[in-house]
């Protein structure tokens, strides 16, 4: 949820530091700071707002100094300002932190009654101030070792003192952090990418891990405070390393390179020449699952859904689904026959991560379908299936979730396969129909100029609905996610066939309507929920790959999909929505990559 960095070098590193935060702005963009040590004092300077305005504060008032830490923050206690911006220091100490410390209160409580004086309203300060007392009698291991004792909750921290001023201390519980490797410098930060442009030499922290780096060494040490040794990644190069090129933000990118993304992924598991799939290392033989359970947030929740109808289609098995954040709190029933499969573009999303910890913890079998290999996901669960779309920096999810439904869909089909739950000829069909999916999402692409159009009509309105049946009912609420996400106006995602059941009294003249409809056994059910809405004043935007003349009078307009496989509908019919999304939060002027209260990787609770 906040972004971390630390550089130890032999040369000063406020600019980097400054260049890695803007790395780190997915993750988090309500306030930024930084602090080094100079001549032996800890120099902080942060501010509300964007990384932009640090760097405008730091062009007045140089930083020097060649040990810093730096932080973007997603605020979770206290409001995005200037005094609750991280780092919070002392006059020996400074501490940048990610995560959530849950007796932050009680801790608060214990040090004014010491007569300690807090400044910000932050849970963060409190560990400013423990360490602060700690270190009159340790040194900076010793006293972060007891620090860290006191704390419950979550916390990615970045530690620098004064005294010490080659010193970087950095620890890891329950929020992603990593080491860099370079040449006299070494780094600290929350993830790759943030690292990526000044290294590909990492290693990542594990719950409970304690790092301390200089420029020229770092050391592990793991909860029993013994020193350890932690394997180095060497990262892959990105080609298409996230830049906007001739694009006007992220997302209008993500959203266009799709059909790329696509591409790549089916090349990555299909083989080109055969109609078969390239999985191996199931971590359960797959005649043995007895049952699939699929678990994810938000867009990539929404891709479970999707899934749920795939594997209930394609193979003999029950699926469940559950948002991350409710299965981990759930009296489960572990069967170590199940298989587990979690969701998640960033592979750090906090409940997510918890949820499969629980899993592992209960011995069952775990599968992650991720966007980021060396993610904390990834590295922990049994089996790990990339979706190869590429970093996506946009907070809204575009190319990530057509990923995760593809794999997830390629998934389906294999098991469904290994089985015998289809047929030889149908497993091939569908694999030659799957390989014309990114022409087709070409094809969607083209609907940009009517969605133009229809944007307006949202501006006005009091909220609008999206609706679908079968596979595309996750669709809907996925649309109605993007819409209000990007441009913060009320949508509600509903199944069709529930509309009668309450929700059809908001239906007014002239409020917005998105109905998904291919021809597919829904078909005729969903347009008659159509006729329902249309009968007490709704405007539809119709997204069908029908000719059906049943369905041409009193509708707004028709976004017309190219026909497929209705199995495959659900990747046609997310362009236009993602583009309706993407539109009206344009003509809203709002920030397209970088929603307000939002952050690209939740990982806190
Ligand atoms: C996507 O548009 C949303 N910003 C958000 O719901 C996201 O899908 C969710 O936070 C899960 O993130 P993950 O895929 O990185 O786990």
């Amino acid at each position: 949820m906040c972004g971390i960095i630390g550089i130890a070098s032999n040369k000063s590193v406020s600019t980097n530091i400054i260049n890695s935060l803007k790395k780190l702005e997915y993750r988090g963009y309500d306030s930024a700071g930084l602090a080094t040590l100079n001549k032996n004092e800890i120099n902080e300077k942060k501010c509300s707002g964007r990384v932009e305005q640090l760097e405008k504060i730091l062009f007045k008032s140089p930083t020097e100094g060649n040990l810093g830490i730096g932080h973007v923050r997603w605020a979770t206690h206290g409001i995005p300002n200037e005094v609750n911006a991280h780092p919070h220091s002392s006059e020996i100490v400074s501490v940048v932190h990610n995560g959530i410390i849950e007796n932050s209160t009680e801790l608060k409580n214990q040090l004014e009654k010491k007569g300690k004086k807090f400044k910000s309203q932050t849970d963060t300060e409190v560990i400013t101030l423990l360490l602060t007392e700690e270190l009159k009698t340790k040194n900076p291991l010793q006293a972060v070792q007891d620090t860290l004792a006191k704390l419950e909750g979550s916390f990615a921290l970045g530690i620098i003192f004064k005294n010490f001023n080659n010193i970087i201390i950095g620890a890891r519980r329950g929020s992603p952090l990593a080491v860099g490797y370079s040449n006299n410098e070494n780094y600290l930060g929350s993830d790759s990418y943030a690292l990526k442009s000044m290294t590909n030499k990492i290693s990542y922290l594990d719950d409970g891990d304690i790092c301390l780096l200089t420029k020229d060494k770092v050391e592990f040490y793991d909860l029993k405070k013994n020193k350890i040794n932690k394997k180095v990644l060497i990262l892959s190069e990105d080609k298409n390393i996230a830049q906007k090129g001739d694009y006007k933000n992220f997302m209008s990118k993500e959203i266009f390179e799709q059909p790329i993304t696509t591409k790549n992924c089916i090349n990555e598991y299909i083989d080109k020449e055969r109609d078969e799939i390239n999985f191996f290392n199931f971590p359960l033989d797959p005649k043995d699952i007895n049952k699939i359970v699929l678990i994810g947030c938000g867009t990539a929740y929404h891709s479970c859904l999707v899934a749920k109808y795939w594997f209930e289609n394609f193979t003999s098995l029950p699926v469940e689904t559950d948002v991350a954040s409710e299965f981990r709190y759930r009296n489960l029933r572990f069967n170590k026959k199940n298989l587990y499969i979690f969701v998640s573009q960033s592979g750090e999303t906090a409940d997510t991560s918890a949820a499969l910890d629980l899993c592992k913890k209960n011995g069952a079998k775990t599968c992650s379908i991720v966007n980021v290999v060396e993610s904390t996901i990834a590295r922990n669960s049994d089996w790990t299936l990339p979706i190869h779309a590429g970093p996506e920096i946009g907070v809204a999810s575009t190319k990530a979730f057509i990923g995760q439904m593809l794999l997830l869909y390629i998934l389906a089909l294999k098991i469904s396969f290994l089985r015998n739950d289809l047929e030889k000829k149908d497993y091939q069909l569908k694999i030659k129909n799957l390989k014309k999916l990114p022409d087709l999402l070409t094809k969607c692409l083209k609907s940009e100029d009517k969605i133009q159009l229809v944007a307006k009509d949202f501006l006005e309105a009091k909220g609008s609905m999206f609706l679908g049946r079968g596979l595309s009912f996750p669709i809907a609420l996925e649309g109605a996610l993007k819409l209000k996400e990007l441009s913060y106006l009320h949508a509600e995602g509903y199944p069709a066939g529930e509309m009668k059941h309450g929700p059809l009294a908001l239906i007014e003249n002239g409020l917005p309507v998105i109905i998904v409809c291919p021809n597919d056994k829904y078909f005729h059910k969903t347009v008659s929920n159509m006729q329902e809405v249309i009968a007490r004043g709704g405007k539809i935007l119709l997204i069908t790959d029908s000719n059906d003349s049943v369905i041409n009078e009193n509708i707004r307009f028709t976004i017309n999909l190219p026909k497929i496989d209705e199995s495959l509908t659900p990747f046609l019919s997310t362009i236009p929505l993602q583009l309706l999304a993407y539109h009206v939060a344009l003509l809203k002027k709002c920030d397209i990559d970088k929603p307000r209260n939002l952050a690209k990787s939740v990982t806190v609770e």
